[in-house]
């Protein structure tokens, strides 16, 4: 499913209303009728009898008016407050507005937060919509209104009454989930022909609740070709990506990963790239590192070849390894570089020297970002294809912006990030985004705290590069390699708790959901 911004979301509308001829009543009509189906079923009439309506001033209003004419019908006592005056409503929530009048409605206009008290405490309802702002949201929620949001929170939080949110609830921003003042929390938001940005990004999407994605008219094979490549990286999108296995294989089919890591000191990060690549199918894996590391590697794990380099002063693999690293890279099919490799002179010359001459798809993780941080732009030049895997410090590093504007939007920041460097940029964080330079983007659905811990992100590098090493495109392998790894984490959750498990378990979960995602 393609996620889109308030804007891009407004030149749908615009489109489908100007272009094609989709009358804006008709889309109006849609949405608030699919709010009312929304909300009697996810709340039957029967137990939650009475529904507040309150309308903002522009056409999320008018959705919550049309909405209100149908809960009446549906068996709901209904009642509509206005949070502007009735003269101000124009276009389609003026025409909405007029029907409900004509039909024997009185909506009052309670701009101020006493009138909004009263009608609230005398009516006493069981659900109340939140029609207030939709995508049109400009400016943080201040003064009365947002004295209103907050007795709207208050009244839920007290009296147990559920909240829907039309299309946002109201206060929350659709292109990056920042509460502009205050929000409104809702336990469900019902949103129009397409999820927006703000709904699945912290810390908006906790004021979300569940997410209902309604059809209001317009024409799906359009909306594919004209809403921005700019998907959710759920179950179906990964499905309709991930190539099931046929019956008769060897291992030459699913490639060979080469993965450069490891030193003295940060030993793990290696093996447990290499492991997430053996859990991800790689045919072949071989973990090159330090020649006293490779005894190490060979015995814990023995599923991968292991090679063996020159060591340096400081424990890392050194410069002199050049020629035999190409020639390793030989008959290779993706390299993943980086994961505890070191710091030092001859490791940074080392780096950029063996990527300025490797053609196969490369994925840098960890030391090797912050080697490329130097430079970012430099791999702008290399001539491979390339996948980058930082999380929020490695990209402060890279961007030179701080961690707090990398985390107040991050999609922004991947595709910064993106064209910065000419890379497939996977953005790790509480939400994982992906950017590709041209253009596509992806938004992980998971959500687990407990990835959060050293070694899951080697992990995810080698599961990454794994698929890269089956031949998946690099946009599609970083997307699928963050389902994958996520699903994974989230399946260990479910099982042993939220956190506490080991980046070395989420790594022999992979199977299993490899397995369902092939049922
Ligand atoms: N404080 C006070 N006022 C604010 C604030 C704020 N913080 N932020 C925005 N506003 C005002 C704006 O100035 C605007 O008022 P104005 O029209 O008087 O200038 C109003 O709030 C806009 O708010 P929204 O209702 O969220 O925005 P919009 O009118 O663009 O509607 C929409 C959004 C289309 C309803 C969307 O959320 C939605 O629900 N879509 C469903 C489909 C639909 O109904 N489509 C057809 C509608 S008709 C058409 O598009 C022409």
């Amino acid at each position: 499913m393609q996620v889109v911004k308030a804007s891009e979301m407004k030149a749908l509308d615009e489109w489908f209303i100007k272009e094609v001829g989709v009358p804006a009543e008709v889309l109006m009509e849609r949405a608030g009728l699919s709010v009312a189906e929304a909300i009697f079923e996810a709340y039957p009439v029967e137990t939650y009898g009475s529904v507040l309506v309150v309308c903002g001033p522009g056409n999320n209003g008018g959705d919550g008016m049309v909405c209100a004419r149908h809960l009446v019908n549906l068996g709901y006592e209904v009642e509509v407050v206005l949070l502007a005056e009735k003269e101000t409503y124009q276009g389609e929530a003026l025409t909405n507005l007029k029907v409900l009048e004509n039909l024997g409605f009185m909506p009052e206009e309670v701009g101020y937060i006493v009138e909004f008290r009263k009608v609230l405490y005398d009516f006493s309802p069981e659900i109340m919509v939140d029609a207030i702002f939709g995508t049109g949201l400009k400016r943080p929620i201040e003064g009365n209104l947002a004295a209103i949001v907050e007795e709207i929170n208050l009244y839920r939080e007290t009296r147990g009454c559920k909240v829907v949110a039309v299309d946002m609830p109201s206060g929350v921003c659709a292109d990056t989930g920042e509460v502009l003042g205050t929000a409104v929390k809702a336990d469900l938001t019902v949103t129009f022909e397409l999820p927006k940005v703000g709904q699945f990004f912290y810390p908006g999407k906790e004021y979300v609740g569940r997410l209902k994605v309604c059809p209001i008219g317009f024409f799906k094979p359009l909306v594919e070709k004209k809403a921005p490549k700019r998907y959710l990286i759920d179950l179906e999108w990964a499905k309709k990506v991930f190539r099931p296995r046929k019956g008769y294989t060897h291992k030459g089919l699913f490639g060979h990963l080469l993965v450069l890591a490891g030193s003295k000191g940060k030993s793990g990060a290696g093996l447990l790239s290499a492991l997430g690549g053996l859990r991800a199918g790689a045919g072949l894996v071989t973990l090159a590192s330090t020649r006293s590391l490779q005894p190490v590697y060979a015995s814990m794990l023995p599923e991968a070849l292991t090679a063996g380099l020159e060591e340096g002063p400081r424990g890392e693999v050194s410069y002199a390894n050049l020629e035999s690293l190409l020639d390793l890279c030989e008959k290779k099919t993706a390299l993943v570089v980086g994961p505890g490799l070191g710091l030092g002179e001859e490791v940074k010359r080392l780096f950029w020297e063996l990527l300025e001459r490797v053609k196969v798809p490369v994925l840098i993780d960890a030391d090797g970002l912050t080697i490329a941080s130097e430079n970012p732009e430099r791999l702008k030049e290399l001539p491979c294809p390339k996948v980058l895997t930082p999380h929020p410090g490695e990209a402060e590093r890279l961007l030179k912006i701080s961690k707090k504007e990398i985390l107040r939007d991050p999609l922004t920041s991947a595709k910064r990030l993106s064209e910065m460097t000419g890379a497939v940029v996977v953005l790790k964080g509480p939400h994982t985004v992906i950017s590709s330079p041209d253009g596509r983007e992806g938004i992980s659905v998971w959500d687990v705290p407990g990835l959060s811990q050293g070694g899951t992100g080697d992990v995810l590098s080698g599961v990454i590069g794994a698929l890269m090493s089956q031949r998946y495109e690099v946009f599609e392998a970083a997307c699928l390699g963050v389902f994958l790894h996520g699903w994974a984490g989230e399946k260990l959750a479910s099982e042993k708790g939220p956190f506490g498990y080991l980046a070395s378990e989420v790594a022999n979960k992979i199977p299993e959901v490899l397995k369902e995602i092939c049922d």
